[in-house]
């Protein structure tokens, strides 16, 4: 049987991409390199990238102009997710000791449903950067309980980890993605920012990004990133850690399938 959603979205997709090539008046050897650009991208395994790159801010707005009015903005997860980051111990992410000027971070705040009821038991992942811009689980054999873990909300909605404060990173540069950016005259850099997803049966999962408003690259994401305004924080220190407080709105799945 037909699949009318697929054939509506790839019609709808091609036929903007047709007027592109028309408006542009690409050439027959345009054409190629491109098919030449889209198979080394494929090779070098940058394909999710890429679409990350130019796209998962796209498709971060369509959510976010679906979402109920009070739940929180979502924005890109990018490539770096892992699900299997277990359960932080004491609360406290486990850091490298190898990073000697590290600043502590806590990140800390409440689940609640769009009724400002606060929600016990929601699992949150948190991943963020090394100090110097690396992931857990993902680059140089860093462990994956470094640097990312899950937290559970306590009976009054209420969560809180402990990490060190990330730091800017630049998306990786040296293949096709990167040669692409720099073609098109633009840097590969994201501003620091702490990666959160929110999970809770019976409700739409929230994946989203805190940031630092001293942060130079935080109004020139390189993946044009929503950056919420409510999401940018300014430097609050307590007990020598930076604290970073984060009010999360989950909504119901059913309210938003009717929305
Ligand atoms: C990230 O935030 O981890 C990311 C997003 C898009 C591309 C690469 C990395
Ligand atoms: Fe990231």
């Amino acid at each position: 049987m037909a699949n009318n959603r697929l054939d509506q979205i790839v019609s709808t997709i091609v036929d903007k991409v047709r007027q592109g090539v028309i408006e542009e008046g690409v050439t027959f050897e345009e054409y190629r390199a491109a098919i030449g650009y889209i198979m080394k991208i494929s090779e070098a395994g940058e394909l999710p990238l890429f679409i990350d790159v130019f796209l998962n801010t796209t498709v971060v707005s369509v959510i976010n102009q679906n979402s109920h009015p009070n739940a929180s903005p979502s924005d890109m997860e990018g490539p770096y997710f892992l699900d299997d980051a277990p359960f932080v111990k004491n609360g406290k992410i486990k850091t490298m000791d190898e990073y000697k000027d590290d600043e502590p971070m806590v990140v800390r705040g409440t689940v609640k449903d769009v009724d400002g009821n606060p929600l016990p038991g929601v699992v949150i992942d948190m991943w963020s950067s090394t100090p110097d811009g690396k992931y857990g689980g993902i680059h140089d054999n860093i462990p994956v309980d470094y640097y990312r873990g899950k937290v559970k909300t306590d009976e009054n909605g209420q969560f809180e980890a402990e990490s060190t404060v990330p730091v800017p990173y630049r998306i990786p540069d040296s293949g096709p993605v990167g040669a692409m950016l720099e073609m098109m005259g633009r840097h590969s850099w994201r501003p620091a920012h702490v990666h959160l997803k929110v999970r809770h049966p019976g409700y739409r999962e929230l994946i989203t990004q805190l940031y630092f408003e001293e942060d130079e690259y935080v109004h020139s994401d390189c993946c044009e990133g929503i950056v919420p305004a409510e999401f940018v924080y300014p430097r609050i220190v307590e007990d020598g850690k930076r604290v970073l407080e984060a009010d999360l709105v989950i909504e119901p799945v059913a309210q938003q399938q009717a929305a």
